[in-house]
């Protein structure tokens, strides 16, 4: 896969793809991510990418031009299955979502900023709008980061043990069951019987009763939504 992200603050997303996860799947090749400073395509002399709104409200919007050159420079090199804006306003990021966008093979991420982005970027050039929450942040750096780390986790090879992003929470829209390790017991907390047994059968049957439970209790919302 390939991760092309736009953004006007390239600092914020330099940790985020240097540690863990997403930088070992790029060390692997799993995953190529490359992060485009739009100021690299403003044609003005000071780097300028925004402007006032029209109408007169407060605020800047970034402007059609940076973000027209940068995408059609990225889709003159290859093909992008989707061209992503993070927005508040677009649909909620869910594990369905991350997992249909981690078998894409080119991906474009608009960071959004300011006020946002004329609209007629959206309208024309952009093919899917994902939010992050009903919240607003200063910009859609973190949205990009969170958005491409759900991703990138789920390709094959990406997290050393596969079996383990199967089964995190909301894979099949039920939460994880809880876990534990090392010393069984610890100040007289006391791990469940059951993991220590070694029965691997009756093991496998108590966290999918203890998954059940967990989201009946605490995202009864997922449950209706498998049905
Ligand atoms: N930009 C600002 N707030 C956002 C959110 N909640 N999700 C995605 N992008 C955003």
């Amino acid at each position: 896969m390939r991760l092309d992200i736009i953004t006007v603050l390239p600092e914020i997303l330099e940790s985020p793809f240097n540690h863990s996860i997403l930088k070992r799947a790029q060390d692997k090749g799993l995953v190529e991510i490359q992060i485009h400073n739009l100021r690299d395509y403003s044609l003005d002399k000071r780097r300028k990418v925004d402007d006032y709104p029209f109408g007169g409200q407060a605020g800047m919007v970034l402007q059609c031009e940076p973000i027209d050159r940068a995408i059609s420079f990225l889709k003159s090199q290859r093909d992008y299955d989707e061209v992503i804006y993070t927005s508040p306003d677009g649909e909620t990021l869910n594990q369905r979502m991350a997992n249909q966008l981690s078998l894409c093979r080119n991906l474009i991420i608009l960071c959004g900023h300011y006020k946002g982005v004329d609209y007629r970027i959206r309208e024309y050039l952009i093919t899917r709008e994902i939010s992050i929450g009903d919240y607003v942040l200063t910009g859609g750096e973190l949205a990009a980061a969170v958005m491409s780390d759900a991703i990138v986790r789920l390709i094959p090879g990406a997290i050393g043990d596969e079996q383990s992003a199967l089964s995190d929470s909301f894979q099949d829209n039920l939460l994880a069951p809880p876990v534990y390790t090392r010393p069984s017991d610890y100040k007289g907390w006391k791990t469940p019987e059951i993991l220590l047994s070694g029965h691997e059968a009756k093991i496998r049957e108590w966290e999918l009763q203890q998954s059940i439970e967990r989201t009946q209790r605490l995202r009864p919302d997922l449950l209706s939504e498998s049905e």
